[in-house]
């Protein structure tokens, strides 16, 4: 870090030194160290509504989230009241409980699933949705789509190689090959892939795993009709479908992706996971689906799968709080604000002359740098000026904007943003779109919360 980057933030300075010495990278999870939009990660101390305010006392207009999690905004008080009440109660019983019963009604109530597990996290919704595939179909291979993020899960970090039917290839050191041998890697909206893939493979492939849309490169739609597809092409070739709503569940619409495709086309996954909104805030996740797929789990079942955690009272609390909130009124606030705040970002980065498009799908988007052609798949978004990002990021967050601090993320809007945040937004970008103007070609990072 820079000394007029010490100056300017003297507490996340200190804090990020004392973090570094205790952690790798100073962080828990690697995106927030800003490595790839260079600096200070910012150590915020506490939020309200769509406002965080870090350790240095500077107050910023959320744009992050948690990464999704908060779609009635920070610290929203019957959340925060009714997880008082409970956790006053107890924090973990290690037995069923009532929140964890009445969260899967809700979950059941909402997505198209009959029977539901929660878990902690959405790795471990994933991971434990493609053991049960597996289980389920008694076959090993999995297809996945490149650019698609289903958390840390080691099979599931294949990426993409060379060709358009590719075997998997570890992500990452610590993934043996043997793990990935199984996993198909395809590239995101390639309905012949998937055709080629199955037409090769078809008898020996558990599941298909994708993202409902995807989050994790940025924000790239699936084109119109590709879930059907994958759908119908799953069943023709007896491979359960899993939809990964880990991001989307419950924040697109009350259905999450689902809603606002699935239902109207008439196709439901087979498996869905689900984390982030679920939760509230707490470590909370779920998978669900069809009932004779999930009676395969234990105790019902021969498939292992447990937790320690799993259903805890707090995280079940604040869960099932937010959820019940979330009524229409919030899911139109949430897109009526995002499309302004798409507009106001376009608007600004037109008037600077930086080619772009605004990839959105429902209230999620993110912006595709260098381009005026929208981006369908890994390929597309990696081809982009992600190089302008980082002096966009920073001209945002000197004018007290925090975004995602990587170009190959969700921007993530709340109930509770306003136009108040609407004007900050309209002040920031002129300077922040010329930053983006005049940015020199460097090499950049995509990195994954
Ligand atoms: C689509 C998707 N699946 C799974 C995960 C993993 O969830 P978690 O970080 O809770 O393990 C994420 C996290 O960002 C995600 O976006």
């Amino acid at each position: 870090m820079t000394d007029v980057e010490q100056q300017a933030t003297p507490a996340s300075s200190q804090w990020f030194e004392r973090a570094r010495a205790v952690s790798p990278g100073g962080v828990n999870s690697p995106v927030r160290a800003f490595r790839a939009v260079g600096g200070t990660p910012r150590f915020m101390v506490s939020a309200e509504g769509s406002w965080l305010t870090d350790a240095d006392d500077t107050t910023y207009l959320d744009l992050v989230g948690s990464w999704g999690p908060m779609l009635l905004g920070h610290a929203h008080p019957q959340v925060i009241s009714a997880v008082q009440d409970v956790a006053a109660r107890g924090t973990s019983f290690g037995t069923p409980s009532l929140p964890e019963v009445e969260l899967a009604e809700e979950i059941v109530a909402r997505a198209p699933v009959e029977s539901v597990r929660l878990v902690s996290s959405g790795t471990e919704a994933t991971m434990s949705a493609i053991r049960l595939a597996r289980g389920f179909t008694g076959r090993n291979r999995i297809v996945k789509f490149a650019g698609c993020y289903h958390g840390h899960v080691d099979a599931l970090l294949a990426e993409a190689g060379s060709g358009l039917v590719t075997l998997g290839i570890p992500g990452t050191p610590g993934v043996p090959e043997h793990v990935t041998a199984d996993v198909i890697v395809l590239p995101y909206n390639d309905t012949a892939a998937v055709t080629e893939a199955f037409e090769r493979y078809g008898d020996e492939i558990a599941c298909l795993v994708t993202e409902a849309a995807a989050g994790n490169m940025g924000v790239v739609a699936p084109d119109p009709g590709f879930n059907a597809f994958l759908a119908r092409t799953c069943r023709e070739h007896g491979a359960l479908f899993v939809s990964d709503e880990v991001m989307t569940g419950f924040r697109l619409s009350r259905a999450g992706h689902w809603g606002i495709e699935g239902a109207k086309e008439g196709w439901r996954p087979d498996l869905l996971t689900f984390g982030k909104v679920m939760g509230g805030g707490f470590p909370a996740a779920a998978f669900g689906g069809r009932r004779d797929v999930m009676d395969h789990l234990a105790p019902s079942g021969p498939v292992y799968q447990a937790g320690t955690l799993s259903g805890n009272p707090v995280a079940t609390t604040a869960g099932l709080t937010t959820l019940r909130l979330a009524d229409d009124a919030v899911y139109r606030s949430i897109d009526e604000w995002s499309a302004e705040a798409r507009r106001l970002v376009s608007d600004a980065l037109d008037e600077a002359g930086v080619p772009h498009v605004v990839q959105e799908v429902g209230s999620m988007f993110s912006i595709l740098w260098g381009t005026t052609t929208r981006a369908r798949s890994f390929a597309d978004v990696q081809a982009q000026e992600a190089w302008r990002y980082g002096p966009f990021f920073h001209a945002m967050l000197e004018a007290g904007i925090y975004l995602p601090p990587s170009a190959y993320e969700s921007w993530f809007v709340s109930a509770a943003h306003d136009d108040q945040g609407l004007s900050r937004m309209a002040s920031a970008l002129p300077a922040a779109a010329r930053a983006a103007a005049a940015a020199p070609p460097t090499v950049s990072a995509s990195a994954s919360e």
